[in-house]
C-alpha cells in the first residue's frame, strides 16, 4: 500500500517509517512527503534518501485552495493512507471526511490524556509518574480518534519537558512503524 506522510518540521518520525519501509516484510511504501512548510529540514532528509516531496505555503492562499494542492499531490502520488508526523495544521472537516478512516496521527501522550499542544509539560506538571505517545486515527476533533497503539515511557524525578520529549520520541519512532505496518495489514 502506498503511504503518504505529511510534516511540518524536523521529520525524526517520517525518517523512522521511511526506514521501516526498506524491510522486504514491510506492507507499505512512501509514495511521497508532503509539507506545508517548504522550508522543512524533513524534506531535505526525504529528498535525500529517494522519496518524492511536495511543498505548498498556505500563506496567502484560501485554506481550501491550500488544501487541494495537497490533496492532489497525495492522489497523483498514488496515496492511498496519510500518516500525519509532526504535521502541526489542523485538517478541515472537508478533507478528513475525503480520507475518513484512512488518516492516522502520531502524538506524544497517552491519549485521552493531554490532547493539543505541550503535552510533556503538562503530565510533568500534573505530578504524572509515566507518559508517553498514541497511534490514533484522525477525525474531525483534535487527537480524538480511535487509539490504535500505544507505547509508555516512566517520569523520572528530575526530568524537563525536554529530557522527557526526547525519551518518548524514541519510542515514537519504534511505535509508529509498527502501527501503521498493522493498520496496513488489518
Ligand atoms: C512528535 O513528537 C510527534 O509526536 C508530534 O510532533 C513531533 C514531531 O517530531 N506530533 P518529528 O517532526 O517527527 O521529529
Amino acid at each position: 500500500r502506498r503511504v503518504g506522510i505529511l510534516i511540518s518540521g524536523r521529520g525524526s518520525n517520517m525518517a523512522a517509517l521511511v526506514e521501516a519501509a526498506q524491510a522486504p516484510e514491510c506492507p507499505y511504501a512512501v509514495a511521497l512527503v508532503a509539507s506545508d512548510k517548504p522550508d522543512a529540514p524533513g524534506l531535505g532528509w526525504a529528498t535525500d534518501n529517494g522519496v518524492a516531496t511536495f511543498a505548498q505555503s498556505p500563506k496567502r492562499i484560501a485554506k481550501a485552495e491550500y488544501e487541494a494542492a495537497i490533496d492532489g499531490a497525495l492522489r497523483d502520488a498514488g496515496v492511498e493512507v496519510i500518516a500525519l508526523a509532526g504535521y502541526m495544521r489542523l485538517l478541515s472537516d472537508d478533507f478528513v471526511a475525503r480520507w475518513r478512516g484512512r488518516i492516522i496521527n502520531i502524538h506524544p501522550s497517552l491519549l485521552p490524556k493531554y490532547k493539543g499542544l505541550d503535552t510533556h509539560a503538562r503530565a510533568i506538571a500534573a505530578g504524572d509518574r509515566v507518559a508517553g505517545c498514541s497511534v490514533h486515527i484522525v477525525t474531525e476533533e483534535l487527537d480524538g480518534g480511535a487509539v490504535l497503539g500505544q507505547a509508555e515511557v516512566p517520569i523520572n524525578a528530575d526530568d524537563t519537558a525536554e529530557s522527557l520529549a526526547a525519551r518518548v520520541l524514541m519510542e515514537e519512532h519504534r511505535l509508529y512503524p509498527k502501527v501503521l505496518a498493522e493498520f496496513i495489514n488489518r
